[in-house]
């Protein structure tokens, strides 16, 4: 199994669409040193102590209003989970959810980083095909006729890598199939509110009653990635087998100085505002990537317009290598992951997914125009 690490570092000069991070002028400094003056300047000293286990209460009860304002339906704060983001949260639902040997269902595609931290908890990985609409829900449900699943991972909003969004339609036979066959579906909803114009469908955590649902958020794309800040939104019953960690008695919250200054920044009106900006950002970004392929790639490559997130997933002629190709694009200047990164059985190998996160339109039309020169190159075309 290849061992797959994410770009963290841009090389100079090189215009690296592997990158799935915000670039430097989309992250909020002064947003954050507002928001932490004003958390110093109130603390009375107990605010830095070890943290409830659930995480501060004053700030699960803003992020449960916060919620309510852009998910559509407000959260009790008994039902959130502070956690240090999204990887951490993934890590720690296997730990408190599953056995070696434990089957997790995935999309195929999906998330290379979330391999490793399921083959850290010995589980069984087994994908289930996408499409335009998200995971096949029939293949899913054909799959449980002879596989006893603990968990199916899905990315139902602006996918990563596929770009797609999971139909409301399929939404309802999800929860309907955790139902029939007890399976706990941990929903990664990551970039559920960065739609370019049009908004998803409700998120999972709004239906946590409806089947066994974990639905796991982040700040990481809608503030900062590095305050390593997230939550997960769950029903009563599943968030008391969450508590019961001995992690969490011996160190409390999993992020509670960082969790202070997100609730200054909520509450003073600063993330939604951020996340107004960012959507405005990206949008330009999306499109401007849309318009820079269809000029150049629209020969050789297909691909879905994403209605938001960070990527665009591209799928070149079958004889196509990419992750062969891209041990000459630093000769192109350009970057990009290449498909089989993303499949469970190293398939997609004539795939690769580009982030459009971290450059400005002018450096993801020149970008483009290297990574079809590189693709020229390689195919013969
Ligand atoms: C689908 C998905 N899940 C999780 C993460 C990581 O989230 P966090 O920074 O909250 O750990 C990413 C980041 O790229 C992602 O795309």
């Amino acid at each position: 199994m290849t061992k797959i690490a994410f770009d963290g570092v841009p090389v100079a000069g090189t215009i690296n669409f592997g990158l799935g991070q915000p670039s430097a002028d989309l992250l909020p400094v002064s947003l954050l040193q507002t928001a932490s003056d004003d958390f110093y300047s109130k603390a009375a000293g107990l605010e830095l102590n070890y943290g409830e286990l659930q995480g501060d209460e004053r700030f699960r009860e803003t992020l449960g209003s916060f919620l309510g304002r852009t998910y559509g339906v407000p959260a009790h704060a008994n039902s959130l989970l502070v956690t240090s983001g999204n990887s951490q949260a993934m890590d720690f639902v296997c730990e408190r959810f599953t056995h070696p040997g434990d089957t997790i269902l995935v999309e195929e595609p999906s998330y290379f980083l979330a391999f490793q931290i399921f083959r850290d908890h010995g589980l069984n990985i087994v994908g289930i095909p996408t499409d335009a609409d998200g995971m096949d829900i029939d293949a899913l449900e054909e799959t449980l006729t002879r596989t006893t699943a603990a968990m199916v991972y899905t990315i139902p909003s602006f996918h990563n890598p596929g770009g797609q969004t999971l139909s409301a339609r399929r939404r309802d036979r999800l929860l309907e199939l955790s139902r029939q066959h007890d399976f706990i579906i941990v929903a990664d909803e990551v970039y559920q509110l960065l739609y370019a114009d049009q908004l998803p469908p409700p998120a999972l955590g709004c239906r946590t009653c409806e089947g066994k649902v974990l639905s796991l958020g982040s700040f990481s794309k809608i503030l900062a990635p590095g305050l390593r800040l997230g939550w997960i939104q769950t029903s009563a019953d599943l968030m008391a087998v969450l508590l019961d960690s001995g992690q969490l008695n011996s160190g409390g919250s999993f992020n509670h100085l960082a969790s202070h200054v997100v609730r200054h920044a909520i509450d003073m009106g600063l993330q939604e505002a951020h996340i107004g900006f960012l959507r405005t950002a990206y949008q330009v970004r999306l499109e401007a990537m849309d318009a820079a392929l269809g000029k150049h790639l629209s020969n050789i490559a297909r691909w879905r317009k994403p209605g938001g997130g960070y990527f665009f997933w591209l799928e070149l002629p079958e004889m196509a290598d990419c992750a062969e190709m891209r041990k000459r694009a630093g000769d192109f200047e350009v970057g990009f992951q290449p498909g089989e990164y993303f499949s469970n059985e190293e398939k997609l190998k004539n795939c690769l997914r580009l982030s459009f996160a971290h450059y400005r339109e002018d450096e993801i039309k020149t970008g483009v125009r290297r990574l079809a020169d590189l693709i020229a190159t390689e195919l013969g075309s």
